[in-house]
């Protein structure tokens, strides 16, 4: 599915876009169903919502969640079975993340194609498992007679509504940073784009 020298093969690339399609459809869609009863003490505008209202949210969450799952086992699936997610996104070591954390918020991060630095590594993980999260809490609400077992594992229905929002917000934050990151090396959009091409060994590594 994908050629050796790529910096993102194809099906990286594929999931990639789809799962965000998936998560901005569920982020909108899901703010016009917290707002027809919200947990806490505020709502959101409605310019940032999707759906129009509480029937038509659900429609969308309920579309895009399926698309969501489908493409989430194939990323993972891929991730596992290619070594992609391993050889990627590990090891991350708590020396490399305190360095890359300082280097980046001193904005002397340097970006080496192909190769992800501890700070994005753990963020990615982190975004992965948050993602889990949602699904899980989400199927809890979605069934929760069925599902029992799912759901009193969160603690009961209000719980899961609760940690289902706190995975939603983990996710939400991720986006601005990732936004920002991409924004610094605009670079790594082409390459997420078109797969890139990993630099020549013998050609030391551009930035
Ligand atoms: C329009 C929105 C988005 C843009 C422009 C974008 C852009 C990018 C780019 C350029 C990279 C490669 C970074 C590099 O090479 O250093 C990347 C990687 C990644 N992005 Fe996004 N992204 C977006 C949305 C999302 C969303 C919504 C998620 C998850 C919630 C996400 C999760 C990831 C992950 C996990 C990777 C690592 C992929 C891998 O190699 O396995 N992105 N993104």
């Amino acid at each position: 599915m994908s050629r050796p020298n790529r910096v993102h093969p194809l099906t990286v690339r594929l999931t990639h876009w789809l799962n965000a399609v998936a998560i901005s459809v569920l982020l909108t869609s899901g703010l016009t169903i917290y707002n027809a009863s919200p947990l806490f003490d505020f709502s959101f505008p409605a310019s940032i919502t999707l759906g129009g209202w509480l029937g038509g949210a659900l429609a969308w969450h309920f579309a895009a969640m399926w698309l969501l799952v489908a493409n989430f086992l194939v990323m993972l699936g891929f991730g596992l079975l290619s070594g992609h997610l391993r050889r990627r996104l590990l090891p991350i070591r708590p020396r490399d993340f305190a360095r890359d954390l300082w280097l980046a918020l001193t904005f002397r991060l340097p970006h080496q194609t192909g190769v992800y630095n501890a700070v994005q590594r753990l963020m990615y993980l982190g975004v992965l498992a948050a993602i889990l999260l949602v699904i899980a809490s989400g199927l809890a609400l979605w069934k929760p007679v069925q599902l029992q077992w799912l759901s009193a594992l969160f603690g009961g229905y209000e719980a899961s509504r609760r940690v289902h929002f706190v995975a939603m917000s983990a996710i939400a934050a991720f986006i601005i940073v990732h936004l920002a990151l991409v924004a610094i090396v605009p670079s790594t959009l082409i390459a997420m784009l078109t797969g890139g091409r990993m630099p020549h060994p013998h050609k030391g590594t551009p930035t």
